[in-house]
């Protein structure tokens, strides 16, 4: 599907992200293993969120999603999975594919995981080789660094471990393994990363103790999870398309409402202040486990600014987004420390600048990130996706704010993580 975006001429407006696709897997998948019945409201309806309900269903659980996006999950207990007749697909979903990977790795039966293309392409070593580690018999494509994965679950042994990389999939997958072993898992990661999956297993009554700096020192629980009904935040993810465009745009107001704003993910909005954006937090309450806010975003004039260090993990998914806003910005932007990026749905560093290179921008690709020189203004073009939801709406926000029309090729991939962007759009804009 191809879109033409129009330079919009004001964006006002308030509206609501869709809910946080990082803690609408966590909330399915936990609670599908906790014992007893749980609600989860605003769950989010993006095809990758969609996989991982397909998957659970196909082990057994037993999940009702009503039109609203309430979901009311049957939890059957830590072994109430049964092995699925087929083999599951995680589609475009990396999260479904390594988180359910650990999950797995404790039951006793076997599973197959696939995914599409680009899934199919991205690294599963750095599940796999822990797993192992723990006792799990799993194998892959390459050596078991790349998907359909074949696992043959069984009892396993709690390790210590230390993570390569930041990942919260990682972290989430060997937490959830943890559950199934012998003696406690010790994790210890070299930055932090998203920590979802800890807040909501504690509040499922599992000791989780640690992390925020410390190794996350995870025991299989005496007891079965308690279920956890909860509202799922808005993904400050979606609400950062948003954000920048209307930090960016020179007569805009938007007033995302109801934003998760857990600090392992409000990166974003730390970069967006230090450029210089006019950005309010308001309104700060607590939903289930997680800090949410509603955000006001004014027009701002941006100056470039250096993202790097503890900074990536906080804002990994925003860094495309946040390109535009430093093409829209005064002075050079650099973004270093990043080489995740290359790992992601499609190579966000070789994408993101090829892209962008197309509508006027000053960007060059760096190993680990970018360099971009403020230009002002971007001019319209024709770009793709590479099938890239995050980069499908990071074009689209570039064009909101260019000279000329923009034709987004492929540009249906944003339903992998926000069914309702263009309708955003279209609400948000006035031409
Ligand atoms: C996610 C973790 C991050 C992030 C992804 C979602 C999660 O990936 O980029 O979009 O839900 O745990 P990594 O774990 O690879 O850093």
């Amino acid at each position: 599907m191809r879109k033409t975006i129009s330079p919009a001429r004001r964006l006002r407006g308030s509206i609501e992200p869709p809910g946080d696709k990082s803690i609408s897997h966590r909330a399915a998948i936990l609670n599908a293993i906790a014992q007893g019945e749980a609600t989860v409201e605003n769950f989010q309806g993006g095809a990758d969120c969609l996989a991982t309900l397909r998957c659970l269903r196909a082990l057994g659980v037993n999940i009702d999603r009503d039109g609203e996006g309430t979901l009311r999950i049957e939890g059957g207990g830590r072994f109430g999975l049964r092995e699925s007749a087929d083999v599951l697909n995680a589609g475009n979903s990396g999260t479904t594919m390594r988180v359910l990977a650990g999950l797995l790795a404790g039951q006793p039966f076997f599973s197959v995981l696939t995914g599409d293309a680009s899934l199919r392409s991205r690294p599963m070593e750095r599940v796999v080789e822990p797993l192992r580690a723990m006792g799990t018999r799993i194998q892959g494509r390459a050596g078991g660094s790349r998907p359909p994965l074949a696992i043959e679950g069984g009892s396993l042994k709690g390790i210590r471990y230390r993570l390569p990389v930041a990942s919260a999939q990682v972290k989430s997958a060997l937490s959830l393994a943890a559950l199934y072993g012998k003696g406690e898992t010790v994790l210890e990661e070299p930055a932090p990363s998203r920590d979802h999956t800890e807040r909501m297993l504690r509040a499922m009554g599992v000791e989780v103790l640690g992390g925020e700096g410390e190794g996350l020192r995870i025991s299989p629980p005496q007891r079965e999870l308690t279920p956890l009904s909860l509202r799922v935040p808005g993904d400050i993810s979606a609400a950062a398309f948003w954000m920048v465009a209307a930090a960016a745009h020179p007569d805009a107001e938007i007033r995302l409402a109801g934003v998760g704003v857990n600090p392992s993910r409000s990166g974003i909005i730390d970069a967006l202040a230090s450029m210089g954006a006019s950005i309010a937090v308001e309104a700060e309450r607590v939903w289930g486990c997680e800090p949410v806010a509603d955000i006001v975003v004014r027009s701002s004039s941006l100056r470039g600014t250096v993202i790097e260090g503890p900074l990536i993990p906080r804002l990994i998914d925003e860094i495309p987004v946040l390109a535009v806003a430093a093409c829209l910005a005064q002075g050079e932007t650099v973004v270093r420390e990043a080489g995740e990026l290359r790992l992601k749905e499609s190579d966000r560093i070789r994408t993101t600048v090829r892209e962008l290179r197309r509508l006027g921008a000053r960007i060059q690709e760096l190993a680990d990130g970018m360099v971009i020189q403020g230009v002002g203004s971007l001019k319209g073009g024709e770009c793709s996706s590479h099938g890239d939801h995050r980069l499908a709406m990071t074009l689209a926000v570039a064009g909101l704010t260019a000279q000329g029309e923009t034709i987004v090729r492929a540009a249906e991939a944003s339903s992998v993580s926000y069914p309702g962007f263009w309708q955003h759009l279209e609400e948000l804009s006035s031409r």
